[in-house]
């Protein structure tokens, strides 16, 4: 067990609901690396579990917070932490008051919010600088950014934006990633110059929420004070070479009207946007702790739209969140219907232990996730053939990235992010040309090349 694990003493007042709770808050936490203590000293987390029943209660609390009060302070001195929680009765009736009366307490938890235990164990060491020890498996697919890939023709990516601090209760990311962090303007301008000298002619900027993006200002713009992600995609679409910028993955909260501007007037930015609901009940979306509603959700892309008419939207959805009955599923249903989804990626749920999910009572069979999952898969790919066979008769302008698989074939990307390939000269590959779109199937647009053949050069 490495050195850095955290130690974990829970006092436990009164009923057996107490003792029960106490257990289950032990086991949301272990996979945040705490293991348990017998005694409070030398203790990274200290929880009082505290009981209203008996008269008094709260004093008894209040005398037990002053004898920690040392200890913490004599874990200060060394250099260490001691965190105090006070979870329980008393914490649900005195509330906030108590962190008044004992400014030794970080942390009060009624019995209703042990779901956010996790999530409020990861703000208050986040606020402190600890570093959480994890037992999160790190290489899972939904913890991994696309790999930032190393250039290999006319395409990169770059990482611009890590971590997170939306805390939706399915996820690893807060956790594995810890705190939102952004790169400097000048840094990523550095590095993108450096792209478009080598041939570069699309940027896609990464991050876990990337939308969140409030990195330093270039120099000479301190005043500005953080810049966002519209900002820095104006800025970046300065750079010359560089014709084509994409971003991935944004949150609904975090889509501003300056980004939605941007959309409207910034040609260089493509019209796609990556915007994941995950489900379209309300319910479960608060359950998701995903900060909005599903008509908020629909408001934002009427918005989007508005700004770039033509604009790809594409999604993530899970099926079988807990708690997830029929008709919050056929919600998730409606909402596809209702958008209308370029293309989207769906997943079962999937338990992950220290999120607040994995502790919910009221998990989904997994025969029941499946056949939504099914239905759901099959709506989307029909969405996605019928997005695709709306290019039909037009024009496109195409960013050839490589040889096709077949002989005299050029594959590339449509402002859509759509594959297209088309018979072409080896020469246009790395160039912008103009595509007549012929057919198409559900993964990809077939053509022929418009003359003159490219558009830039
Ligand atoms: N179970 C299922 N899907 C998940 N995702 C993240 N965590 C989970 C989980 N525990 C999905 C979400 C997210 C995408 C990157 O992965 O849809 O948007
Ligand atoms: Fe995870 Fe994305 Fe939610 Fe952040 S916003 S917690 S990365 S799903």
């Amino acid at each position: 067990m490495s050195s850095t694990r955290k130690r974990l003493f829970i006092k436990t007042y009164g009923c057996q609901m107490n003792v029960y709770d106490s257990e289950r808050m032990k086991d949301v936490l272990t996979p945040l690396g705490y293991e348990s203590s017998e005694t409070p000293e030398g203790s990274d987390l200290v929880i009082l579990n505290t009981c209203h029943i008996r008269e008094k209660a709260a004093e008894k609390v209040y005398s037990e917070l002053g004898r920690l009060r040392p200890l913490k302070e004599a874990r200060l001195e060394s250099g260490d932490q001691m965190t105090i929680a006070v979870a329980g009765c008393v914490a649900q009736a005195e509330g906030a008051e108590i962190m008044k009366r004992a400014p030794v307490v970080d942390l009060v938890v009624g019995p209703q919010t042990y779901h956010k235990l996790p999530e409020l164990i990861a703000r208050a060491a986040r606020a402190k600088g600890e570093a959480l020890d994890t037992e999160f498996v790190v290489e899972d697919k939904f913890d991994k950014l696309p790999a930032a890939r190393q250039v290999d023709g006319y395409s990169a990516f770059v990482t611009v934006q890590e971590g997170c601090d939306k805390f939706c209760t399915f996820c690893v990311v807060p956790y594995t990633r810890g705190a939102e962090w952004s790169r400097p303007v000048d840094q990523l301008v550095a590095e993108i110059r450096g792209l478009a000298a080598m041939g570069v002619r699309e940027v896609t900027l990464l991050g876990q929420n990337v939308n969140a993006y409030h990195g330093e200002p270039p120099a000479g713009r301190e005043a500005d004070g953080p810049w966002g992600l519209a900002q820095l995609l104006r800025h970046l679409a300065l750079i010359g070479g560089i014709d084509r910028l994409r971003y991935t993955t944004s949150h609904p909260r975090d889509m501003g009207d300056d980004l939605i501007a941007a959309h409207r007037d910034e040609e260089k930015l493509m019209p796609y946007l990556h915007l994941p609901i995950q489900v379209g009940s309300d319910k479960i979306l608060k359950a998701m702790n995903r900060q909005h509603t599903y008509a908020e959700y629909v408001d934002l892309i009427g918005r989007v739209r508005d700004a770039r008419p033509d604009i790809a939207i594409s999604g993530d959805f899970i099926v079988g969140f807990p708690g997830e009955r029929d008709e919050d599923f056929e919600a998730t249903m409606k909402c596809v219907r209702e958008i209308g989804y370029a293309t989207a990626y769906s997943f079962k749920y999937s338990r992950r232990p220290g999120t607040p999910g994995a502790a919910m009572v009221n998990q989904v069979d997994e025969g029941v996730k499946g056949e939504r999952l099914q239905a759901l898969k099959l709506l989307l790919d029909d969405q996605q053939t019928a997005f695709n066979q709306a290019q039909t008769g037009q024009t496109l302008p195409v960013l050839f990235e490589k040889a096709g698989r077949l002989e005299g074939q050029l594959h590339g990307r449509s402002p859509y992010l759509q594959s297209v390939h088309v018979q072409g000269p080896a020469e246009l590959i790395g160039q912008i040309g103009h595509v007549a779109i012929e057919s198409v199937t559900r993964n990809a647009l077939t053509g022929s090349l418009v003359l003159p053949a490219t558009v830039d050069s």
